[in-house]
């Protein structure tokens, strides 16, 4: 059993029973019970029903929902119903509307209009979740709190002058001096050197591009500004009912918070995702989050929040064809969730997400939605077993939000197409497609048990981390534009690879950005052919061996990848690092969770002794089984291998 107490798998979603009459309420019940529901989060956006003048708090409303959810057999994750201050509030402290770069306030109307510095609304969200915290700390239905929600979503950042007071708090705790801040930001170039704790201020809308290591310390800030919300109100919850665990719902790999910090602070990590159904890598990218998700706290983790079908925020909202619903659910739990849960329960009929799809659609129980909905919970209590179960990777990828943020600072870098995201799917695309576990990983875990580290890229790479991967007993692989910073943005002494240039044996002499459009031919010494796109390195050897050069093109017979002892370096972006990839898998004995290929399309994972099989594809897949066992969707015993339809999936209890 999980945090939550709840047995099983978790099943529910987003209920927002204050959107509906209440005679609606005994329906809902009646039908989340025939679903199998098990858990609904509720309150998310309620603060304005629940305080509807400064400290006039009307429970009964929740009370009755409660009560009724609890009757039915029906868990509750209850929201601190912090997401959206009401408009009291608002209207007599317009300064907690945040304000964007430009100097522009932004006006009531929507949700999460709030500066994450606010104290005024701070104050107001501790002084919410207390009462929450101490009405509902005996009710039986209670098992998680959600505090705010998708923080980072709407209100990443706020630059008005009560931030700015925050920030320059911040910066005085980091920097103790104003000659540590001057140091630290290099504010020597441009003539920015400043002289008094008033002047420095957020990286607000200037005349050209602002001081990148600003910026870095306003992206380290802003995460942590947030961060501060929700340890304010988690404190308070933890003070009140210390055995409840809590969450907030993360947002898949969010370029602006820096989850592994986060993490840290929640006692369950949970994750709100939105694979686009028309896009044809959605099955791949949802994979990486949902091992990030997992890497997070090395622990199974909650899908707090998915669209049963279509969602709202797209220009075009694409439905799930039949079957799809139920393969991304599948897909969830084979990476580490325990539990699907969606957005929402009931398909609502105003407001921006009116369109958006639901458990129970519009249409009502006589729907293809609902008899899905039905099928996917009766498929959760025959998978009842996975719950609690982990995954074994032997693999890692390294990811650093601080690294993150700096590769993709604005206007001041050789070239702007270096993307993290793409960066980390290139090298976890084939790693999928073999089926081989990966977790990922920050800077300072023990790295002990994986054979294989990659890092796709670590633009900023401080000697500790450096050293910290030069103990690294297993194969290292370095992507290019690595090593090059030091936490304050400034370029290492000698430039890239920084600390990094024993342990790589290279030096990168010049960056060499490839044009939009360009392709560069790249000749491995065995004779194949690769391609790099975007990036490329005029590197220099001390002692590393080539492995691949530039062949034609500026840097023609140049070394491109490179290896000094168990570590690769790869001073270009390969269009499929595929073959370089595999060279140091098979080396460090590295094989897929069925020990054999996987035809296209097919996803293979493994959590305790099941194993999930999904596919993806278009056409009917064959799978070589590693061994035989019972699928428990079906109850077939299989051995030997097994033909899986399109949008089907098997979990084989090994
Ligand atoms: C997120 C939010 C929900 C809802 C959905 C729509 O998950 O948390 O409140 O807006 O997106 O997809």
């Amino acid at each position: 059993m999980g945090p939550t107490r709840v047995p099983g798998l978790l099943f529910g979603g987003d209920y927002n029973p204050e959107q509906w009459p209440e005679e609606v309420w005994e329906e809902d019940v009646r039908l989340m019970a025939e679903a199998g529901v098990n858990v609904v989060t509720v309150a998310v956006f309620s603060w304005s029903r629940l305080e509807s003048a400064p400290g006039v708090l009307d429970f009964g409303w929740l009370d009755r929902v409660l009560d009724l959810l609890h009757a039915h057999g029906i868990a509750v994750d209850l929201a601190t119903a912090t997401a959206t201050p009401p408009p009291w509030l608002v209207r007599r402290h317009p300064e907690i509307q945040p304000v964007d770069a430009a100097g522009t306030r932004l006006e009531f109307g929507s949700r999460q209009g709030y500066c994450p510095s606010s104290p005024v609304f701070r104050e107001a969200t501790v002084r919410l979740a207390r009462a929450m915290a101490e009405r509902y700390r005996d009710h039986p239905a209670l098992v998680l709190w959600h505090v705010g929600n998708e923080y980072g979503d709407h209100t990443v950042e706020c630059y008005c002058e009560e931030s700015a007071r925050d920030f320059r708090r911040w910066l005085q705790a980091r920097y103790r001096t104003l000659e540590g801040l001057n140091a630290a930001w290099g504010t020597s170039c441009w003539g920015q050197h400043y002289t008094d704790w008033t002047q420095p201020a957020p990286p607000r809308k200037a005349p050209g591009p602002v001081n990148p290591a600003q910026v870095l310390d306003w992206r380290r800030f802003s995460s942590d500004a947030l961060l501060a919300c929700f340890e304010a109100e988690r404190e308070v919850l933890k003070e009140v009912t210390p055995d409840i665990p809590v969450t907030t719902n993360f947002m898949s790999l969010l370029h602006h918070l820096d989850y592994w910090k986060w993490a840290a602070a929640e006692d369950l990590v949970s994750d709100d995702a939105y694979p686009d159904p028309a896009d044809p890598l959605a099955p791949l990218k949802a994979a990486l989050s949902y091992d990030l998700m997992r890497s997070l706290k090395r622990r199974p983790w909650l899908l707090l929040e998915s669209a049963p079908s279509a969602v709202s925020w797209r220009e075009v909202n694409v439905p799930k064809e039949p079957g799809v619903m139920r393969l991304h659910s599948l897909q969830a739990l084979a990476h580490g969730s325990d539990g699907v849960m969606f957005f929402q329960w009931r398909q609502a009929r105003y407001g921006p997400e009116k369109f958006h799809s639901a458990m129970l659609p519009h249409g009502g129980t006589d729907t293809r939605q609902w008899r899905e909905t039905l099928a996917l919970g009766a498929d959760l209590r025959r998978l009842a077993g996975v719950a609690g179960t982990g995954t074994r990777a032997e693999v890692a990828l390294l990811l650093d939000w601080e690294s993150w943020w700096g590769l993709e600072a604005p206007e001041s870098l050789p070239s702007a197409r270096l993307r993290l995201h793409q960066l980390l799917l290139s090298w976890y695309a084939p790693l999928h497609r073999r089926g081989i576990a990966v977790d990922l990983a920050p800077h300072g875990r023990d790295l002990s048990d994986y054979r294989v580290v990659i890092a796709p890229n670590l633009y900023l790479c401080t000697t500790e981390q450096a050293a910290d991967l030069a103990a690294f007993p297993g194969r290292l692989v370095v992507g290019p534009f690595s090593g090059v910073v030091d936490a304050a943005d400034q370029v290492h002494p000698g430039g890239a690879p920084g600390p990094l240039r024993e342990l790589l044996g290279l030096r990168t002499e010049e960056c060499w950005p490839i044009p939009d459009g360009r392709a560069q031919d790249v000749l491995a010494e065995d004779g194949t052919r690769l391609v790099a796109r975007t990036w490329s390195e005029w590197l220099e050897l001390d002692d590393a061996q080539v492995l691949a050069r530039y062949r034609g093109g500026p840097l023609d017979g140049r070394p491109a990848v490179t290896r000094r002892g168990a570590v690769t370096y790869l001073g270009c972006v390969l269009d499929d690092p595929t073959p370089v990839l595999d060279e140091v898998l098979d080396a460090a004995g590295v094989t897929g969770v069925t020990g054999a290929p996987l035809p296209e399309g097919v996803e293979a994972c493994r959590r305790g002794d099941h194993l999930f099989l999904l596919n993806h594809g278009a056409a009917p897949a064959t799978v070589t089984l590693p061994a035989p066992g019972a699928d428990l969707l079906t109850g077939r015993p299989l051995s030997g291998s097994v033909a899986i339809a399109p949008r089907d999936a098997v979990v084989l209890r090994l």
